[in-house]
């Protein structure tokens, strides 16, 4: 890594790399709606790695701490529009989940601007097009993610 680069990352600079962000999604809708927008050929930044789990409720908040521990500069939560989740009520429960889990989010220092929310249905390639490039716009605009990586680092760091 260049000095520059790695000058850089340690400081947080904005735009000073290419984000990663982790989606987790729901297989009914979102992930579908995903593929729906790789085979229609829409325009996407490459930034996003996508995790495929069964419903949005099956998506524990740790989840999301962890892709932050592990490296992510940005988290993308998407599933069936509400009303529509293929077991009922998943996507309730993961709403009402992470009404309560945001706060604590915000209270070990994640900003929440680094996470996405979104209903992305199996027809809405497009929609989905635009989540990806507004979460990459917005995490790119903040910068590489140090903060919380270092305060996670830390505790292990004499070990
Ligand atoms: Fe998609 Fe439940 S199956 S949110």
């Amino acid at each position: 890594m260049s000095e520059a680069a790695s000058t850089s990352t340690e400081t947080g600079q904005a735009g000073a790399i290419e984000p990663r962000i982790v989606a987790f999604v729901c297989n009914w809708c979102t992930y579908t709606g995903a593929d729906l927008a790789g085979t229609s050929r829409i325009q996407m930044a490459p930034n996003v790695r996508v995790i495929r789990l069964p419903c949005t409720g099956r998506i524990d908040p740790v989840f999301i701490i962890k892709a932050f521990e592990r490296g992510a500069d940005g988290v993308i939560v998407s599933g069936c529009h509400p009303g529509d989740c293929h077991y009922l009520a998943g996507n309730y429960h993961a709403r009402r989940r992470f009404t309560v889990f945001r706060e604590i989010m915000s209270f070990l220092g994640i900003d929440q601007r680094r996470i996405t929310f979104s209903w992305v249905s199996a027809s809405e390639g497009r929609k989905w097009g635009d989540v990806v490039n507004e979460a990459v716009a917005r995490v790119r605009a903040l910068g590489p993610f140090v903060g919380y990586r270092s305060l996670v680092e830390k505790p292990n760091a004499g070990a």
